[in-house]
């Protein structure tokens, strides 16, 4: 038998790039051989396997061919026969397609390398439709090599139309979408993720309400940018930027996304975007199952953020009422993370990129006010049940009103 590496580890190696996991191929072998050496199989009836020691997976060269729709509909072959060309032609780009072996020469019968000189993602053969999935890995590949100049190949991206187009994406499952989409967002350029599923018509399958936002103008005085699409990208290209968490990126992707349910006769003001966008952001959650934190925070970033814009504007009961929908006692975190996708909001603008955001600091020191506020002289004073729950509410708006005037001494 022979064994090579495959896949990304070959890939990011002549990329220059650090190699995490490791996939190996294995030619001319059995089940059975395998078994003999000490692998354990992945899988009841798919010929992949572990290390005995390293842990990383070692598969049989196969050929796959789709029998049916979705990830399911798939037979495959493995025989001692398949050939390194064979295994090679199934997979997804021509910079994955690529064999090492243990002396590091490479077989490249499909010329990944001519690809990663040229800094192109180009699909091997048609098998590449077999996998739907495909599509989001292209526009996520994309969105992680953008910084290295890499774009997707015109002919790859006409194959991605006509799969978007045939209906086969909505065979995938939420889980399968919802690993590329999460990897995606956190990849350094993931606004180059929506782009691209956007010009291959993904996104009008994936998320209609993101590609709604696409042609809908915005007042200029506030966004000099006008497009509510372009804005939503330039949210997350600030979130990526500034390194913002998973739950942070994916609230700068839907916060908006009332202002594609706006009438056109009120562009380009949208009134009340905050609370319309709710339904749909909750559609977009359930659609991939997002987790739960993920799920929460696009709802009230969604809700509360122009809330969060004009802070110093909001009277103490609705500074209040604001931070008890956040939880801020129990859940300090969330309103950290409300604060960074309001800055992103803010930043994601033409031109305001570097502009400050002294709401971040005001909202701060509204929730320390807040929570500075001690129960225990209340439970002395023999408060106890809705009663008590009055009078800490009372002291709240009595500390949150000391400092809105303080602040604005
Ligand atoms: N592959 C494929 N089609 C898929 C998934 C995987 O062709 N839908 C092939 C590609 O050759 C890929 C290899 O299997 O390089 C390993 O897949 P995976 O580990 O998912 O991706 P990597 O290329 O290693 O990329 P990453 O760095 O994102 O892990």
């Amino acid at each position: 038998m022979q064994i090579y590496k495959v896949g990304g580890a070959v890939r990011d190696r002549l990329l220059g790039k650090p190699v995490t996991d490791i996939d190996w191929v294995v030619v001319g072998a059995t089940t059975e051989e395998m078994l003999a050496k000490g692998f354990r199989p992945v899988g009841a009836d798919f010929p992949v396997f572990l290390h005995p020691k390293s842990g990383e997976e070692y598969a049989l060269a196969r050929t796959e061919r789709k029998s049916g729709r979705g990830y399911g509909g798939f037979t495959f072959h493995a025989s001692p026969e398949v050939t390194l060309e064979e295994d090679l032609i199934r997979r997804d780009l021509t910079i994955n397609a690529m064999a090492e072996d243990d002396q590091q020469n490479l077989t490249d019968p499909y010329h990944g390398q001519r690809d990663l000189e040229a800094r192109l993602l180009r699909h091997v053969s048609p098998a590449f439709a077999e996998d739907p999935l495909r599509v989001l890995r292209v526009a996520r590949f994309a969105a992680r090599y953008a910084g290295l100049g890499f774009t997707v190949a015109p002919e790859t991206l006409e194959l991605m139309r006509q799969l978007s187009e045939s209906g086969e994406l909505e065979a995938l499952t939420a889980e399968r979408s919802w690993k590329e989409i999460s990897r995606a967002l956190m990849e350094d350029q993931p606004q180059v993720f929506i782009e691209v599923l956007r010009e291959c018509g993904a996104l009008k399958v994936l998320m209609p309400e993101v590609d709604a936002l696409f042609g809908v103008p915005q007042p200029e005085a506030h966004h000099p940018e006008i497009d509510t699409g372009v804005h939503t990208l330039s949210v997350l290209e600030q979130a990526a930027r500034h390194k913002q968490p998973l739950t942070v990126r994916w609230a700068c992707l839907l916060h908006d996304l009332g202002k594609g349910l706006t009438p056109e006769e009120e562009w380009p003001r949208h009134i009340a975007h905050e609370h319309k966008g709710l339904k749909l952001i909750k559609a977009v959650n359930e659609r991939f199952k997002a987790p739960k934190d993920c799920q929460e925070l696009a709802l009230l970033v969604g809700e509360y953020h122009t809330h969060g814009h004009r802070a110093q504007e909001l009277k103490p009961s609705t500074l209040l009422a604001l931070l008890q929908s956040f939880d801020i006692y129990r859940r300090p975190q969330r309103f950290e993370e409300f604060i960074a996708a309001c800055e992103m909001d803010a930043r994601g603008r033409k031109g305001l990129e570097q502009r400050s955001y002294p709401q971040a600091d005001y909202l701060r020191g509204a929730a320390n006010a807040a929570r500075a506020v001690a129960v225990q002289p209340l439970l002395d004073k023999g408060f106890k049940g809705p009663e008590l729950g009055e009078a800490i509410k009372r002291e709240r708006l009595k500390a949150l009103k000391a400092y809105k005037d303080a602040a604005s001494a």
